[in-house]
């Protein structure tokens, strides 16, 4: 009996630059790009925490874009440039990316599981509203999910990091909206 092809479990091949490295893999077309990222890739920093585009725990920046890589299939990210929480750091230097470090600072984790994806959407939200409002962080932040913090924390740590990347100096702005 003659095999019927099924279109989303054909192989296809993704080229894709991750945190600035080229990777080509085969994979069925109906993976996902978190998918790809976390079990081709080994890239484990971009957790899963829903698969269906609520919690934000998946997001990494595709071509300058953050995006939540679950709702991705990977071979959308063919020829294109992903950056994930693994590639933001400056190792030669020594330092974490603002945002990592203002996580830090302001003790803005408990378990962990969602700053990976925070710390993505966040690095979205500087580089559009390089001086967000309070009301703006948690405007922004209102497609990421954290069970253990209560998301003060994590405001603070944010207004933390648009001040580290616009130079300011000073405690914190916690300023309401
Ligand atoms: S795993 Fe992607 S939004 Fe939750
Ligand atoms: S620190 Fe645990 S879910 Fe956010």
């Amino acid at each position: 009996m003659e095999r019927v092809q099924v279109p989303a479990l054909r192989e296809v091949c993704v080229r894709v630059t991750v945190n600035g490295v080229p990777h080509a893999c085969t994979v069925p077309a109906r993976t996902l790009l978190v998918h790809l990222l976390r079990d081709r890739l080994r890239l484990t920093g971009t957790h899963v925490g829903c698969d269906t585009t609520q919690c934000g725990a998946c997001t990494v920046d595709l071509d300058g874009a953050a995006v939540k890589s679950c709702t991705v299939l990977a071979v959308q990210a063919d020829g294109h440039e992903v950056t994930t929480i693994e590639g933001i750091a400056n190792p030669e230097e020594g330092t974490l990316h603002p945002v990592q470090q203002a996580f830090k600072d302001e003790h803005a984790l408990q378990c962990g599981y969602c700053t990976p994806g925070m710390v993505m959407a966040i690095r979205q939200l500087i580089a559009d509203h390089p001086d967000p409002t309070q009301d703006e962080v948690r405007h922004a932040l209102s497609g990421n999910i954290c069970r253990c913090t209560g998301y003060q924390n994590i405001v603070a740590a944010t207004l933390h990091a648009a001040r580290a990347a616009t130079g300011a100096r000073g405690p914190a702005d916690k300023r309401e909206g």
